[in-house]
């Protein structure tokens, strides 16, 4: 993953590349570093282990430069250490940030050591900056040594050099891992996305696999495959250039969690005119549809999960779901009229894009993209694209752009369900019930104090398990993936009916076992199955909507969820699944908004 930021100016562009970094934060942040060129010509660097905060406090507040690069970390090879961190230095002459993964780094690397070069950290990266500097002491010009730098490189990269010896440009290339230009007046910029620059500029240039750049304060250049020049389009981004703020609440998670009203009914509004439904797909396209196949990660997949259950229900489309990582691997046999639709926030998750990859070669009828992040790779990618309107989301952990894209794909089943020619009832109940989804969250949204008591009982356990039936069980697992990601305890999410076929065993008086439970068809099974963790003396948190009525026990808390049982149900009971997990991880003290390992973007396979 990681993140990287170049500029060139006039100005100083410390600032601009500390703020930029910032931005970067949410891929990656165990370590963070800069190079630049000084005006006496030095190349000075440095690197902290931790956040970018960490760089900033301790850098040389007066450190002024006009040419320079920057890194956010996610570990890959070698641990979070000061010596693995961005920018590696080839001799005090070249210096290199690096997203991706250089996989014959290990050949490489021998190959320098018995050229003389000496290495001193434990990464891949390493190598790229030995190489260029071999090249340039061969007489290479930078840009050729850049060029045969890249050719000796197997995996994905984005890369930024700056070079002691000529002054005033970055060099950049990139294959596999994005790299965008940004476009200034008297000063240009490189980034790993678009966020990390809005601040200065909104004119961005997205380069392809296989570019190389060079950019100076008035020039940029882009090369494709070799060193011919080629020229790529100015786009303007959409992206707003607001402070990452996090207003009156304590992290971004709560924020983000506190936000979803608003951000469902944002994007209600963004695809729903009067009746009509997602009016940026063609019907006939729709009409055309005989099957769909949904690829996502993590949080995305959870929402392909819960849309399964509405498309087949209420459009009739037979669907299947998959996580990208093992589909990209897999030789899919596709039905014709196959739509592809792939979920994800950031629209840059690396196994996500290289499943899109294939849909080409593997004849879908089309691809759709259900993205937040306007000009990200995935909707560049995508035939068409249905956007969350989320807003910016910070914290690792996914909330409202979960919910965002549960509401875009529950109205993409009833544009596909009407296309059809659904029963016009169900399409108009479907609607209707995704126009109370804003103001129902914010009822649920304030049941928030009684989710903290019962976060005081979860927190001093080192397991839990998650129930859920029917449509409920992908919101288990939803709910199981935050517990865990923003608290660290070990949580696994089961369908109740699967409990008797092994995870029975683990119910004892200390585990909490956290269900969620409708008022529908499937309530009736699901009791029996808590009868069955009751039985056994576990501890049951169910969280109930208004039309489940159970019976009470010492041994089972019911935490009534003030809503109706309703097609939007999902939407609205992931809520104080989320609520949960945010107290129980502030209770253990973790990182909620940036739990360790983590990054919000996977770029890396
Ligand atoms: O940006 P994406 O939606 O493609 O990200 C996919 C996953 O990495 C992401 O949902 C991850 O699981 C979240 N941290 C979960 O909270």
């Amino acid at each position: 993953m990681c993140g990287i930021v170049a500029a060139c100016a006039e100005r100083n562009i410390v600032p601009i590349l500390l703020d930029g970094l910032k931005r970067l934060e949410y891929r990656g942040y165990d370590s963070a570093g800069l190079a630049c060129l000084r005006a006496d010509g030095s190349l000075h660097h440095h690197a902290e282990v931790g956040k970018v905060a960490d760089l900033v406090a301790g850098l040389d507040s007066e450190l002024n430069a006009a040419t320079g690069i920057a890194h956010t970390r996610w570990a890959t090879h070698g641990s979070a250490t000061r010596s693995n961190a961005h920018p590696h230095v080839s001799n005090g002459r070249v210096a290199v940030v690096h997203n991706g993964i250089i996989e014959n780094f290990e050949v490489l690397r021998e190959e320098l050591l018995a050229d003389g070069y000496s290495f001193s950290s434990e990464t891949d990266t390493e190598v790229i900056v030995h190489l260029i500097d071999r090249a340039l002491l061969a007489g290479r010009a930078p840009l050729e040594a850049l060029r045969e730098t890249c050719q000796r490189l197997e995996g994905a990269y984005a890369i930024a050099v700056v070079m002691r010896d000529h002054p005033g440009r970055v060099l950049g290339a990139r294959l596999g891992s994005p790299l965008v230009v940004g476009v200034g007046v008297g000063e240009h910029f490189l980034a790993s996305d678009a966020a990390a620059l809005v601040p200065v500029t909104q004119q961005m240039m997205f380069l392809e696999d296989g570019d190389l750049v060079e950019i100076s304060r008035d020039q940029i250049q882009v090369y494709h495959q070799g060193l011919t020049p080629v020229s790529r389009q100015v786009r303007i981004s959409s992206l707003p250039a607001d402070a990452i703020d996090k207003g009156p609440y304590r992290h971004f998670m709560e924020k983000e969690i506190n936000e979803q009203p608003e951000a469902i009914a944002t994007t209600l509004n963004a695809h729903l005119e009067g009746t009509r439904i997602c009016a940026s797909l063609d019907r006939d396209l729709l009409k055309r549809i005989r099957a769909v196949h949904i690829i996502g990660c993590g949080t995305s997949f959870h929402a392909g999960l819960v849309a399964r259950y509405w498309i087949e229900a209420l459009a009739r489309v037979p669907v299947s779901v998959e996580v990208a990582s093992e589909y990209r691997y897999r030789r899919p046999a596709i039905p014709d009229d196959t739509l592809l639709i792939a979920i994800s926030q950031s629209g840059e998750t690396a196994d996500t894009l290289a499943a899109l990859d294939r849909s080409t070669e593997l004849g879908y009828l089309g691809t759709l993209g259900i993205c937040n992040v306007p000009e990200s790779a995935l909707t560049r990618q995508c035939d068409h694209v249905l956007m969350t309107r989320a807003g910016l989301e910070v914290g690792v952990a996914s909330t409202k752009a979960f919910t965002t894209q549960l509401t875009v794909l529950l109205l993409f089943t009833a544009a596909l369900a009407e296309a059809r020619g659904a029963d016009k009832r169900l399409v108009n109940k479907t609607l209707e019930d995704l126009g109370h989804a804003p103001q129902q969250a914010r009822e649920v949204l304030a049941m928030d104090e009684r989710v903290q008591e019962i976060a005081e009982e979860i927190a001093e356990k080192p397991h839990a398990l998650f129930l859920g039936r029917g449509i409920e069980y992908p919101i288990a697992m939803e709910g199981a993936l935050k517990l865990k990601e923003v608290s660290y305890i070990h949580a696994e999410a089961y369908a109740a009916g699967e409990l008797k076929h092994g995870p029975l065993a683990l119910v004892d008086d200390t585990l909490p076992v956290i269900v969620t439970a409708s008022s529908s068809s499937l309530l009736a099974k699901l009791v029996s199955n808590l009868q069955e963790v009751r039985a056994r003396g576990g501890r049951l948190f169910v969280f109930a909507d208004r039309g489940v009525t159970m019976a009470p026990h010492p041994r089972v808390e019911i935490i009534k969820v003030p809503a109706p049982y309703s097609t939007i149900s999902p939407i609205l009971q992931i809520l104080p699944l989320q609520f949960l997990a945010y107290h129980v991880g502030i209770l253990k003290g973790t990182d909620v908004d940036q739990p360790r390992n983590l990054a919000k973007s996977v770029t890396v396979e």
